[in-house]
Formats: C-alpha cells, structure tokens, sequence
C-alpha cells in the first residue's frame, strides 16, 4: 500500500504525514504540495500537488492507493471545485480510498456557514466518488488560543461572541493521530465521524491558560454583532467574519458534541488537562 496525503507545507498536512511515517515507515509515504520546496523536514517523497491543477494532481497521484484531501483555504465557492479537482484525479489515478479532513459547524445562519456547507459539498463529492471513503469532522484547533497568549494578556481578558456556549476544541496532532486511522482501519470506511475534545466554556479555556501561564484573564461575552466588528477590523473582510460566525456557532451549541474520537482511534482524546500541564512543563 502507498498512503499520500495533500498540503503538507502546512500544518495540519505535515501532523498527519509524521504521524504516518512514524507509524509505517518512510517508504509507503508520499506528500503532495502545491509548494514541494516548502517541505525539507518529512524525508519522503513530496510531489506537486495544487488544487487549481487538475492535470498535476494526476500524474502526482500515479500509484497511490489511499489518500488523505486535506480542506484547502479559499473562499467557499472555489474550494469545492478544488477539492473536485483532487477527487477526481484520484479516481482518475486509480486511488482506491479518500479521507478527507472535514469540519464542524453551524451549517445554517452565521458568517461561517457558508464554509460549513463547502465542506458538506466535498463530504457529498467523495461518498459519491465511487471509491472507499471515510471522513472526519474536525473541532476547532486549540492551538491558536495559545498563540493569542500576548494578544490575550494585553487587554487582560478573552472576549468573543461564544458566551456560555462549549466548544469541542482539538490538536492537530490529536487529529493526525485520527487521521492515520482513517486511512489505516478500513473497517471505519463508509463513516463520518466527530473528532473533537471534551467541550468546555470560554470561562473554563481561561481557567487552563490561566493556570499554565500564570495569567489573570477573564472571560467577557460580546454579541456576535460586536465580535464580527472586531474581527474584522483586526484580520480583515474574509477571515474577519468567518471567525465571527466560528465563536457564534459555540454559542449556538453546535461544537457541544461527545465526538467519535476513541471510537476511531481506539483510546479518548488527549484531555485538557493534560493538554494544558505538558505546556505549562
Ligand atoms: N479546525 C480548525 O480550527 C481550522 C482552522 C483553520 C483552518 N482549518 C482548515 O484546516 C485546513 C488545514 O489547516 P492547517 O492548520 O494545516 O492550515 P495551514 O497551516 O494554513 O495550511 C494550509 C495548507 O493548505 C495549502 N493550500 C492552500 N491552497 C492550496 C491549493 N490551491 N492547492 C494545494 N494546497 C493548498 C497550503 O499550501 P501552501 O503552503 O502552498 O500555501 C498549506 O499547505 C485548512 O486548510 C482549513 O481548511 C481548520
């Protein structure tokens, strides 16, 4: 079997290749990039692999049987066509199985939505691609949070629209670790599958940046109005209001979910308090 996985110049891309390289060896791996001289740490063979080129993404795909289609980050309406143009120069290539790194969230009724439903599209594109599938829905990354430790601290508190909503944040290296299985274990093929953390507050993130960093923030809750203007005015018109409608679906409820996450990898998640000791080590 020769296993690939897409974007790894980035960082979710590169998670799930070291995952599988260490996990199956250096030979039965093989990254596609749209920028292959961005990747000089994995130590296998990395081939172009842009979204935008259909005819590329064939020939990189020759003699792969599984991969990974990790979501790309362009507006809605392009991204499904993207991820159309990697499924069908897989099935083209002869790959027998997909798993793609899909999301969770509001589907309906917030500035993100509209990124939700592409993500549905490609969910609909590969179970109808004729090929072995299994797909996962990622929780929101956690890390960010930690990178935003200054920007946190200098204003003393996390404010945002998500209220007393609970999010089921996860890793990326907990997502690797998910994502090898899906490409592993056929015996998941054919599912779609939660793959987040326990659900917790913005008081309780507080709390764990708190203890393991000796901070003193609170948690002050905007209106979703409110937060979007601010993101906005900070990050810009596209990423502004997406992250505006991410923090209303917490408050929605929509990330308060249990997850599949041991049902796929056969142990839970890595726990927050577990996640939030081995930073402050
Ligand atoms: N769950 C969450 O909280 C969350 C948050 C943000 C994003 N996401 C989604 O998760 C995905 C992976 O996250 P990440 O942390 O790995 O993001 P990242 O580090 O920013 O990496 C994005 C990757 O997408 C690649 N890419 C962009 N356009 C492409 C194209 N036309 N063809 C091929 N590759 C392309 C980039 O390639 P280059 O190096 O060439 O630019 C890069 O490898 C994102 O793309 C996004 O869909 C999820």
């Amino acid at each position: 079997m020769t296993y690939a996985v897409t974007a790894v110049s980035g960082q979710l891309g590169r998670e799930i290749a070291r995952g599988l390289i260490s996990q199956l060896g250096d030979e039965t791996v093989i990254g596609l990039a749209r920028t292959p001289s961005k990747v000089t740490d994995l130590g296998v063979e990395v081939r172009p692999g842009d979204y935008d080129k259909p005819e590329q993404l064939q020939t990189s795909l020759a003699g792969v049987d599984a991969l990974v289609i990790v979501s790309g980050m362009a507006p809605p309406e392009d991204r499904i066509q993207q991820h159309r143009n990697v499924i069908d120069a897989a099935r083209t290539a002869g790959v027998k199985k997909l798993v793609y790194t899909s999301i969770l969230g509001p589907e309906v009724g917030t500035r993100f939505s509209p990124v939700v439903q592409s993500n549905r599209q490609t969910e609909a594109d590969i179970k109808n691609s004729g090929l072995n599938w299994a797909i996962g829905r990622n929780g929101i990354y956690i890390e960010p949070d930690i990178e935003y430790l200054e920007s946190y601290k200098a204003r003393g508190e996390i404010a945002n629209s998500a209220g007393g909503g609970k999010c089921g944040y996860t890793t990326r290296p907990e997502l690797a670790h998910a994502y090898a299985a899906l490409l592993t274990r056929d015996e998941l093929n054919g599912g779609t599958y939660d793959l987040n953390g326990t659900p917790i507050t913005q008081d309780q993130l507080a709390g764990y940046l708190n203890r393991a960093f000796d901070t003193h923030l609170t948690y002050r809750e905007m209106t979703p109005e409110a937060f979007v203007a601010d993101r906005t005015a900070e990050l810009g018109d596209f990423i502004g209001p997406i992250i505006g409608g991410i923090y209303q679906g917490i408050r929605q409820g929509v990330y308060d979910r249990r997850g599949a996450y041991a049902e796929v990898t056969g142990r839970p998640h890595q726990s927050w308090d577990d996640f939030f000791s081995t930073l402050r080590a």
